[in-house]
C-alpha cells in the first residue's frame, strides 16, 4: 500500500508531497522509511519506481493490534534483518524475546524500541546512500534469493517477509561456504528465522528454477550475481567475488531445510498458505 501509495505521488504533477501512516510491523520498520516507491509488473518486481522521501512517517502501534499473525512474523524476518547486517544487540533482544511471542502479547515498549532502532538503522543508511549506490545494497541482505522464491512461486505462496527469511538463511549458507561466516552464526539466524513462526514450505521448488530466477534479478552486474554477505551477527556487505561455485549446494541446502517434509517441521500446512493456487 506504502509502496503503490508512494509511486503515485512520486509522479502525480511530477510529485507532491506525501505522508506515510504505516499499519503493518514491515512496512513501520522498513517499506515506509527511505523513500522507495514503486509497483509490481508482469516483467519483474521492483522494475518501476522512484525515489520519492515522504515528509512524515506516523509508526502508530495501537494499529498493530489487528494485524494477522502472519503479516507479524513477515515483518520479524526484516527486523532480524537489521540485526544480521548492523546491531548484534538487536537480533540478541531479538532472540530473547520472539519464542514467547508466539503466545503471549509483546510489551509495547519492547516493541516501540525495536521498531525505532530498526527506523534509525535504516534512516542512518538511507541519508549516507540514498539512491542505492553503494551502502544501502546492504538492506538487500535475504532479498536475492527472497525475490526469486517470490518470483518462481508468482508472489502467491510466500509473503515478502517470509521469502527474505528464508533468502537470509541461503546467503548465510553461501557465506559458510566461501568460509566467510562461522557456521554456528549461520546456525543461530536459521534458528531465530525459524522461531518467527510457521511459513509456506519451499517443496516442489528445484534449484533450477531458482537460478533461472536469480539471472533475471536486477542484482546481476557485471554479469555477476551480486550477494550480501554476513560475516558475523551485526555485519555484513556486498561480496565482491563470484559466488557460482558454491551457489547450488546452498540453494539446494536451503531448499531441504525449509521443505514441509522436513521432522519436526513447524511450516504452515498446505491449506494454510502453503500452495500457489
Ligand atoms: N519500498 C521499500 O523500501 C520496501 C521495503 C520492504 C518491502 N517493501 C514492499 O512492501 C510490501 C509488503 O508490505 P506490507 O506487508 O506492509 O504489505 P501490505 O500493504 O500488502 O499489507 C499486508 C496485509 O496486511 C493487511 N493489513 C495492513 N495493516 C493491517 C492492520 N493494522 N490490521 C490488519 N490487517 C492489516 C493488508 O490489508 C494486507 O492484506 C511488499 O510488496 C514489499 O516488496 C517495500
Ligand atoms: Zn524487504
Amino acid at each position: 500500500m506504502g509502496d503503490i501509495t508512494g509511486f503515485a505521488a512520486a509522479t502525480y504533477l511530477r510529485g507532491l508531497a506525501f505522508v506515510q501512516l504505516p499499519t503493518t510491523l514491515l512496512a513501520m520498520i522498513d517499506s515506509a522509511v527511505g523513500g522507495k516507491t514503486g509497483i509490481n509488473h508482469r516483467a519483474g518486481k521492483n522494475l518501476i519506481g522512484a525515489f520519492h522521501q515522504p515528509a512524515l512517517v506516523v509508526a502508530d502501534l495501537e494499529t498493530l493490534t489487528t494485524l494477522p499473525r502472519r503479516e507479524w512474523n513477515a515483518g520479524w524476518h526484516e527486523a532480524i534483518k537489521y540485526g544480521v547486517i548492523r546491531d548484534a544487540d538487536l537480533f540478541a533482544r531479538l532472540e530473547a524475546r520472539l519464542p514467547l511471542a508466539l503466545n503471549q502479547p509483546l510489551p509495547w515498549d519492547w516493541l516501540a524500541a525495536v521498531v525505532a532502532d530498526c527506523c534509525r538503522i535504516k534512516a542512518a543508511i538511507v541519508a549516507r546512500d540514498e539512491r542505492e549506490t553503494g551502502e544501502r545494497k546492504v538492506l538487500n541482505f535475504g532479498h536475492t534469493v527472497g525475490h526469486a522464491l517470490e518470483a518462481v512461486t508468482c508472489y502467491r505462496r510466500f509473503r515478502h517477509g517470509e521469502a527474505v527469511g528464508i533468502g537470509m538463511v541461503a546467503a548465510s549458507q553461501i557465506a559458510v561456504r566461501l568460509g566467510k561466516l562461522a557456521p554456528d552464526e549461520a546456525q543461530r539466524l536459521e534458528q531465530l528465522v525459524r522461531r518467527v513462526g510457521r511459513m509456506p514450505g519451499t517443496d516442489g521448488l528445484t534449484v533450477a528454477d531458482l537460478l533461472e530466477a536469480l539471472r533475471h534479478d536486477k542484482k546481476v552486474s557485471e554479469g555477476q550475481l551480486r550477494f550480501i554477505l554476513p560475516s558475523r551477527i551485526g555485519s555484513a556487505e556486498e561480496y565482491r567475488g563470484s559466488v557460482e561455485d558454491v551457489l547450488p549446494a546452498a540453494l539446494a541446502d536451503t531448499l531441504a531445510r525449509f521443505s514441509r517434509r522436513q521432522p519436526g517441521d513447524r511450516l504452515l500446512p498446505e491449506a494454510e498458505g502453503g500452495a500457489e493456487s
